[in-house]
């Protein structure tokens, strides 16, 4: 059977650089509790006069194409990642396959948030092994600035999210390539991290724009306390299937890029697995949490840095909404 491997990776990030101490400006907060709590120096904010959903993903496509060395018309699917898609519907698969000046081929949209890349990745994987799809673009891409309550009352999740984009481009491949990829979700929780509107779980006359009284439900909700609470457990034991499924221990991994959630997660994950400081990527210091974006970015950034080299071990992994929560192991 084949498997599939990542030919290029590629990322875009609005320019717009939003400090600590701006948001210290506009809510009450300061700099010294973000990065105590969070690890979060600065975040990137669109610029709506210029950014969207799929034009970011579209940049960070042209460079992960450049990098694996392909022509865009040469994709024949396309599977993105996002909760925040341009429109309400269609998803932005079809805008980023428009972007790119192609046409016909399938784009598929996929909505679980923080673990949205690794299901995209699952998925395009899938595809590949079954022989179906040759050139797979792989995106995760968000903005969630727009959408982020800049007040005090919105203070827990507005210095902690920011946007972003980065895609990948998969294809077949006789080496080991995707060793496995491991999915998993929790809707008791949907609730503890989420946002309601525009949903269709309210009835007509709450639906129609002209009657909403209450907009607080499309802002987004987190119990902060009991994601994390959640995160740490769940990130570990999909870290630990992924390891025992392919019969390799923890000390075999090269590199892990865990979703960019919150510094404190990843180090807490780092210690329990007894990974070096060099086996682990973190940028959320410099671009907060991108949602579906995080992963794509933060392993463009790694390979960029040298990070990721030919035949090393690399381990995904994220947790967020839904709740969801999934891993995946690459051999490079
Ligand atoms: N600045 C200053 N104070 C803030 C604040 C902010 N931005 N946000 C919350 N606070 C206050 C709270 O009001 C609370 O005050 P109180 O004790 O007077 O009631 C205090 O800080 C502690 O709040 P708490 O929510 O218990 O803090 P925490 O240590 O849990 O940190 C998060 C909050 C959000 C950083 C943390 O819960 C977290 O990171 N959770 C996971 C979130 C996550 O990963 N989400 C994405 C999933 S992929």
């Amino acid at each position: 059977m084949l498997n599939s491997k990542i030919a290029g990776l590629g990322h875009h990030v609005p320019e717009k650089i939003v400090t600590n101490d701006y948001l210290s400006t506009i809510i009450d907060t300061n700099n010294e509790w973000i990065i105590e709590r969070t690890g979060i120096q600065e975040r990137r904010f669109i610029d709506p006069e210029k950014d969207t959903v799929a034009n970011m993903a579209a940049k960070a496509c042209r460079m992960a194409l450049e990098r694996a060395d392909l022509e865009a018309r040469e994709i024949d699917f396309i599977v993105f990642a996002t909760i925040t898609s341009d429109y309400y519907f269609p998803g932005s698969g079809v805008l980023l396959q428009r972007e790119l000046g192609l046409e016909n081929i399938p784009a598929m949209d996929i909505k679980n948030a923080c673990s949205g890349f690794i299901y995209a990745l699952s998925t395009a994987d899938q595809f590949i092994k079954t022989g179906m799809y040759k050139n797979v673009l792989v995106v995760g891409a968000e903005i969630q600035s727009t959408a982020l309550d800049l007040t005090t009352r919105g203070r827990n999740t507005a210095v902690i999210f920011g946007d972003g984009a980065g895609a990948a481009v998969l294809q077949p491949t006789e080496g080991p390539g995707i060793l496995s990829t491991h999915l998993h979700s929790d809707g008791k929780f949907a609730e503890e991290l989420f946002v309601k509107d525009p949903g269709s779980s309210r009835p007509h006359e709450e639906r129609q724009p002209e009657q909403i009284l209450d907009t607080s439900g499309f802002k987004v909700h987190m119990n902060g306390n009991l994601v994390f609470k959640h995160a740490v457990v769940r990130f570990m034991e999909v870290i630990n299937e992924a390891l025992q499924a392919n019969n390799i221990e923890k000390e075999e991994i090269d590199l892990l890029v865990p979703h960019q959630a919150n510094l404190r997660i990843s180090n807490y994950i780092q210690q329990k697995l007894g990974l070096p400081d060099e086996k682990v990527y973190n940028n959320i210091m410099k671009y907060g949490n991108t949602t579906a974006g995080s992963i794509p970015i933060a392993m463009s950034e790694a390979w960029e840095e040298g990070k990721i080299k030919e035949n090393d071990l690399v381990c995904l992994a994220a947790f967020g909404s839904g709740f969801t929560w999934a891993s995946a192991l690459i051999r490079w």
